[in-house]
């Protein structure tokens, strides 16, 4: 049975969501550290993580980091079985609307620079730039290209640090 969009639901990742994102959504990492790293995520007042819920399972990922007035999206990843089904720029639009409404007014992130099709998709979603970085990882590295977008505050804002919004 396929799932419908409309049965995805984006919130604020919880504690118990550690064994999905492991086992669906990041099935090649240790699950003691992706519950170590989401618990300590939860803790940091500059984080948020979000998810994607569908039919009670976790299947979506994807983190903000706030620092002052610029932010970082990370973390953005689907379950394998879930892909191509819109849930990855769900899961981005509501990271941005998010920032925006966190008072972020710079937004960063970086992209495999051998993804062309991803890096598209990030444009498509508003983000610009082209310099290349190499990032350090253990795994060895990777080449990664740094986009950003410019944000302007919400009609309205004022909203507490930390609110959000589903
Ligand atoms: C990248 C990833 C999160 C995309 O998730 P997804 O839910 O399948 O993406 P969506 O269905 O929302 O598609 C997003 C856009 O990318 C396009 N797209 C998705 N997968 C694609 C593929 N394999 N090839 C070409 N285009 C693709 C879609 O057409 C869509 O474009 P549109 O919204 O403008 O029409 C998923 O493939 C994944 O988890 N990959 C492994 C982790 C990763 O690479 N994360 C990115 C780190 S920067």
């Amino acid at each position: 049975m396929t799932t419908a969009l409309s049965d995805i639901h984006i919130r604020p990742a919880r504690l118990e969501d550690a064994g999905d994102l492991a086992s669906l959504c990041f099935p090649e990492e240790d699950a003691g550290r992706v519950r170590d790293y989401l618990a300590f995520c939860l803790c940091h007042p500059h984080i948020t993580r979000l998810v994607a819920e569908a039919n009670g399972r976790v299947v979506g990922n994807i983190e903000l980091v706030r620092w002052k007035d610029k932010g970082e999206i990370g973390g953005l990843c689907v379950a394998a079985a879930f892909r191509r089904r819109g849930i990855a720029r769900r899961l981005l639009e509501a990271a941005v609307e998010l920032a925006r409404r966190q008072g972020i007014r710079r937004l960063e992130l970086y992209a495999p620079a051998d993804q062309p099709w991803l890096l598209a998709f990030y444009r498509r979603m508003g983000f610009d730039g082209a310099e290349k970085a190499w990032l350090p990882l253990t795994t060895g590295g990777a080449e990664v290209v740094r986009l950003h977008m410019g944000m302007s505050p919400p009609c309205g804002s004022g909203e507490p640090d930390g609110i959000w919004v589903g």
